[in-house]
């Protein structure tokens, strides 16, 4: 973390779990846990229909609620999606986009990734973009190409105004959901790459500004760690964020 340059953020991403119930209750047992720890911003991202129980649960609280994607079109015939207007609507601050399970499961490109990032910040929304390497990419040494390459896809058309509504996760795909975690170092030097591209694309003040967070099997067992790298400025948190004190504990670590 850098937190005299840039904000940290802690944010949870819920996936497909809990009801609109589970998570009022989730609310209410993590909200006294992460109270007046203003070192971070602390987000947790809910599926669909459990977004306005969850903001109603987390209201008068330092918990923000997201959504956990966007459709990049604003309206019409596309069965099953969510525009940006529709989330904005609810009042709605924060939006995944590219997680990898969309992108391997719901053939989600970085052509699409791309729109989807545009429409969520022209709705004003705040933007969590993932992206990283699969184990193949990783172990053939192209981690840094992959990352440099998804960064400038995703981010096309966007200007340095609008990059400040994107935070960037950075998710090596084989540590999403497995256990494995990248080791301190190895998240730190794939967050410093992303950065040296943002720096190119945008200029190196601009670079400095960017929150990057690492995702994939963060925990309150390695989240301090991680959290101590200079280009580590927050996680995205799968299964930990279910946990009421384990994410309590990441949010600690960040203070
Ligand atoms: P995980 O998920 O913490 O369960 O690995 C992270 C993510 O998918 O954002």
């Amino acid at each position: 973390m850098n937190p005299t340059k840039r904000r940290t953020v802690i944010a949870g991403n819920w996936k497909m779990n809990f009801t609109p119930a589970e998570a009022e209750a989730f609310i209410a047992e993590v909200t006294p846990l992460v109270a007046g720890k203003d070192n971070c911003d602390v987000v947790f991202c809910a599926p669909y229909v459990t977004i306005a129980a969850a903001m109603k649960a987390a209201e008068g609280t330092n918990i923000k609620i997201g959504a956990e994607n966007v459709h990049f079109a604003p309206k019409g015939a596309y069965t099953g999606e969510v525009s940006a207007e529709m989330l904005k609507a609810i009042g709605v601050e924060y939006v995944i986009v590219g997680h990898s399970e969309r992108r391997q499961y719901f053939a989600e490109t970085d052509e699409t990734v791309n729109l989807r990032t545009k429409a969520a910040l022209e709705a004003g929304m705040k933007v969590i973009l993932c992206l990283g390497e699969v184990k193949e990419e990783r172990l053939s040494g192209i981690t840094d190409e992959v990352v440099a390459m998804q960064t400038k896809l995703d981010l096309a058309g966007i200007s340095a105004e609008q990059l400040k509504n994107v935070i960037i996760a950075y998710e090596p795909v084989w540590a999403i959901g497995t256990g494995l975690t990248a080791t301190p170092d190895q998240a730190e030097e794939t967050c410093g790459v992303i950065r040296s591209v943002l720096a190119k694309l945008y200029g190196e003040d601009v670079a400095e500004t960017v929150t990057i967070q690492y995702g994939g099997s963060m925990n309150d067992a390695n989240a301090a760690e991680l959290l101590s790298k200079p280009n580590v400025d927050g996680g995205l948190i799968g299964g930990a964020s279910l946990v009421a004190k384990k994410f309590a504990a990441i949010v600690d670590a960040a203070q």
